[in-house]
C-alpha cells in the first residue's frame, strides 16, 4: 500500500493545471449506456473512480478504450444488466448505472450499496422515483432487482431531498422514458448541469437546465448518437489546491479551471483575506498576511460544497481566532478531525459542528487518510506542520485526485509517495 510522506514548505509557487471533474465523469460515463455510438471523452481525470466504472462497463459487454486524451465507450455491445458487489462496494455512484440500464433494458440489477465512511447515504430517493416511473424494485439478497415490463414512463418526481447522483440517475432515466419527466428539487451542481447539457444537445430535450426544476422530454427507448466532449474541470480539486495556497501563504496560479463554478469557495477564502485575480479559465491566489477565522455551513449548490468542508476546517487550523464549520449534508463527516487533533489542532465536535480555535502549531505525524476529501484536508495540514508527516491509506485519495503529488511537487512541495 502506497502513503505520502510530506514536509514542511515555505511556500508553494507555480502553476497546477485542473484536471477533468471526477463527479461529472461519473455521470457522464454512465450516460453513454444511452447511446447508439462509441462515445468519445475528452479530459476524464485519471483517477481509480473513473477505472472502477469504466471496469463496470466492460464487465457488462461494453468496449472502452482508456486513452491519456479521449476515451471511448461503445455500449452497443453491452449485454449483462447486473452491478455486482465487488465494483459496486469499492465506488457507491456504481448506482448510477441503475437508471439508464432499466430505461434501455427494462432490467437491472445493482448491488445495494451500503454504508460508507462519510455517513449512511441510502439510495431510497433513486428506488422512489425510479418506482414512480413505472419500475417494480424488490431488494433481495442485498440486490437492487428492477425491472419495468412496461418500459418507464415520464411522471411527476418530487425530491424529498436534493441528491445529486440521484437528480443524475433519474435524468439519464427520463431520456429514454416514454412522456415528460419533470423533476422537482433537482440537484443544480455544475456536474448535473453538465449531464443535462450534453443530453440536451444530443438529441434529448431538457428544459430548465441549471435551476430546480428540469424537464426531460424522453425519447421512448431510442438511442440517441452523443457527439464527443470535454469533460468540466473539477471545482473540488481546485478548491484543495487553492486550500493549499492559502495555508502555506503562497502565490499559485490554477489554469484550466472554471471561476464560476466556485463561487462559495472563493467568497470563504476571500473572508479568510486571501486574494485573487481570475480570469476566464485561470485563478491567481496571492499570499496574505493573515488567514481569518469563518463561519461554514455546507449545503447544496451553488451553496458552499461538502465536499470542501475537510480543506477548510484544515485551513482553519491555522486562522487568527475561533472558526465554526457545520456539516448539514453527511451526519459523519468529520473523521479527519480526530486525525488533525493528532497533529496538534485544537478542534472540538459537537454532533455535525466543528469548532476550531485557531491558530495551533502542527507537528508531523503518522495520520491515516479516511475519505477521500479528508485525505486532501491531512495534506494541507501537512505542509504546514513541523517535520515530517506520513498520510497513510491514501487509496482513499486516489480515488478522486489525478497526479496529487506531483502537481504538488512541481509548485515546490516537499511530497513524495512511498510503499508501506
Ligand atoms: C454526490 C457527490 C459527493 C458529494 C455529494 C454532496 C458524486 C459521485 N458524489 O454524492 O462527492 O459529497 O454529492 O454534494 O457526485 N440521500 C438520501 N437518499 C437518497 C440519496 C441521498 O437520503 O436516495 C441523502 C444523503 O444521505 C445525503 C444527501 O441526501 O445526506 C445528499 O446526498 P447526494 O447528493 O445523493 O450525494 P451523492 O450523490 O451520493
Amino acid at each position: 500500500m502506497d502513503y505520502l510522506q510530506i514536509k514542511r514548505v515555505n511556500s508553494l509557487h507555480g502553476n497546477i493545471k485542473i484536471s477533468g471533474a471526477k463527479n461529472a465523469s461519473l455521470p457522464l460515463i454512465a450516460m453513454t449506456i444511452l447511446a447508439n455510438n462509441s462515445v468519445s471523452i475528452k479530459n476524464l481525470p485519471h483517477v481509480a473512480d473513473i477505472n472502477t466504472l469504466l471496469k463496470l462497463l466492460s464487465n457488462l459487454g461494453a468496449k472502452c478504450n482508456r486513452g491519456e486524451d479521449i476515451t471511448t465507450i461503445d455500449t452497443s455491445s453491452l449485454s449483462e444488466t447486473k452491478a455486482t458487489y465487488d465494483i459496486v462496494r469499492t465506488m457507491r455512484a456504481s448506482i448510477l448505472v441503475l437508471g439508464p440500464i432499466l430505461a434501455r433494458f427494462g432490467h437491472c440489477e445493482v448491488s445495494l450499496p451500503g454504508g460508507c465512511a462519510i455517513g449512511q447515504r441510502p439510495v431510497d430517493l433513486h428506488l422512489k422515483a425510479l418506482e414512480q416511473m413505472g419500475a417494480i424494485i424488490n431488494i433481495e439478497a442485498g440486490y437492487i432487482h428492477a425491472i419495468a415490463p412496461n418500459g418507464l414512463k415520464g411522471c411527476n418526481i418530487i425530491f424529498d431531498k436534493i441528491t445529486v447522483t440521484g437528480t443524475a440517475n433519474i435524468v439519464m432515466a427520463a431520456a429514454l422514458a416514454e412522456g415528460v419527466t419533470t423533476i422537482t428539487n433537482a440537484a443544480r451542481e455544475p456536474e448535473v448541469v453538465q449531464l443535462c447539457e450534453i443530453l440536451n444537445a444530443n438529441g434529448v430535450k431538457i428544459d430548465g437546465i441549471g435551476t430546480a426544476i428540469l424537464t426531460i422530454h424522453g425519447t421512448d427507448k431510442k438511442l440517441i448518437h452523443i457527439d464527443e466532449f470535454s469533460v468540466i474541470p473539477d471545482r473540488i480539486e481546485a478548491g484543495t489546491y487553492l486550500c493549499a495556497a492559502a495555508i502555506t501563504r503562497s502565490e499559485l496560479t490554477l489554469t484550466d479551471v472554471n471561476p464560476g463554478h466556485l463561487g462559495a469557495v472563493l467568497s470563504k477564502l476571500q473572508e479568510m483575506g486571501s486574494k485573487f485575480t481570475i480570469t476566464e479559465n485561470t485563478i491567481t491566489i496571492h499570499p496574505s498576511d493573515v488567514i481569518k477565522h469563518v463561519k461554514i455551513v455546507t449545503q447544496e449548490y451553488p451553496a458552499f460544497p461538502t465536499d470542501m468542508q475537510a480543506q477548510f476546517l484544515a485551513l482553519a487550523t491555522q486562522a487568527d481566532g475561533t472558526s465554526i464549520i457545520e456539516e448539514r449534508l453527511f451526519e459523519n463527516r468529520f473523521m479527519h478531525v480526530s486525525e488533525l487533533q493528532r497533529m496538534g489542532a485544537d478542534i472540538s465536535l459537537n454532533g455535525n459542528v466543528a469548532t476550531v480555535n485557531g491558530k495551533s502549531k502542527l507537528s508531523g505525524t503518522d495520520v491515516m487518510a479516511t475519505d477521500l476529501r479528508a485525505s486532501s484536508a491531512l495534506v494541507i495540514a501537512a505542509l504546514v506542520a513541523d517535520g515530517i508527516t506520513n498520510v497513510h491509506r491514501i487509496y482513499h485519495l486516489d480515488r478522486g485526485y489525478d497526479s496529487l503529488e506531483k502537481k504538488l511537487q512541481n509548485v515546490g512541495a516537499d511530497i513524495k509517495r512511498l510503499k508501506e
